[in-house]
């Protein structure tokens, strides 16, 4: 860990990014935003994951972002391709220790709600864990027993409020509910989760969101939603739909973080 950690700050060559932007499925595009400094693949970074999922390609870059020096990680692990829920604790570690605060994580996710639809932007206030998975088993120190009452930062979450207000993007405001996946609900798992308070399911985040609070980060998440989830629409879901349709909402989200990022 402390050799990756030097590596990635001698490649950062005196960039000092306090935000690193976790990018989901098919939301890739901001990184054409950015003023690109730095290129650094998973594979030259031990302990970072290998990502096989297409829509994803794994690597660290770092660059200006409204002027704002940021990380992209792009091609984030997922659980369900390794069964190894604590895959991103490496990527999330390093980032803590080159001295990032704030952890922006994005994914891509199925909405529960009618009046939520493709293209929408959801600001992560809180979340299921109903994989029942958690990245921290195993974690032998009593830093293992994390708070997540506060999980997702208020002041952040004001922020972007602020951000999205400015440019005049609808944010939609929910819980996240964390499915294993790789394959998608029934309808009846989507009955369940609107019972059980869910306003978008999805197979990610949610690790990370407890790494990134072990590791004392600063955290806002957000989804783009790319579908109406299982058995809403009566359509048979794919991540076809999901690569096609995320980068539409993605440009939304992309004016928030900028627009975040211009005020900071
Ligand atoms: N379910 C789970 N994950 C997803 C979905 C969904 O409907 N859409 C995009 N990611």
């Amino acid at each position: 860990m402390k050799a990756t950690t030097a590596k990635i700050i001698r490649r950062l060559d005196g960039l000092m990014p306090r935000t690193a932007i976790i990018l989901g499925s098919g939301l890739g595009g901001l990184v054409d935003s950015l003023d690109v400094e730095v290129r650094i693949p998973f594979s030259g970074l031990e302990g970072f994951p290998k990502s096989a999922v297409s829509g994803h390609s794994g690597e660290l870059v770092a660059g200006k972002l409204a002027g704002q020096p940021v990380i992209l990680i792009s091609g984030r692990v997922h659980y369900y391709e390794s069964g190894d829920a604590s895959a991103m604790r490496t990527p999330i570690e390093c980032l803590r220790a080159i001295g990032v605060e704030n952890l922006v994580l994005t994914n891509s996710a199925g909405s529960v709600d009618d009046d939520m639809g493709p293209g929408s932007v959801m600001q992560i206030t809180d979340h299921i864990d109903f994989s029942g998975r958690n990245p921290l088993i195993g974690e032998p120190t009593d830093d293992r027993f994390v708070g997540m009452t506060t999980a997702y930062d208020d002041n952040l979450a004001a922020a972007m409020d602020s951000a999205a207000t400015k440019v005049g993007v609808k944010l939609y405001k929910g819980v996240y509910m964390w499915f294993s996946g790789p394959s998608f609900e029934t309808p009846a798992e989507i009955r369940m989760s609107r019972i059980l308070g869910a306003n978008a399911v999805g197979m990610s985040t949610v690790p990370e969101v407890i790494l990134a609070r072990f590791y004392d980060l600063r955290v806002a998440a957000f989804s783009v939603v790319t579908n109406y989830a299982a058995g809403m629409t009566g359509n048979e879901l794919s991540h076809d739909e999901t690569k096609e349709v995320a980068p539409k909402g993605g440009e939304n989200l992309t004016r928030i973080l900028i627009s975040w990022l211009e005020s900071l």
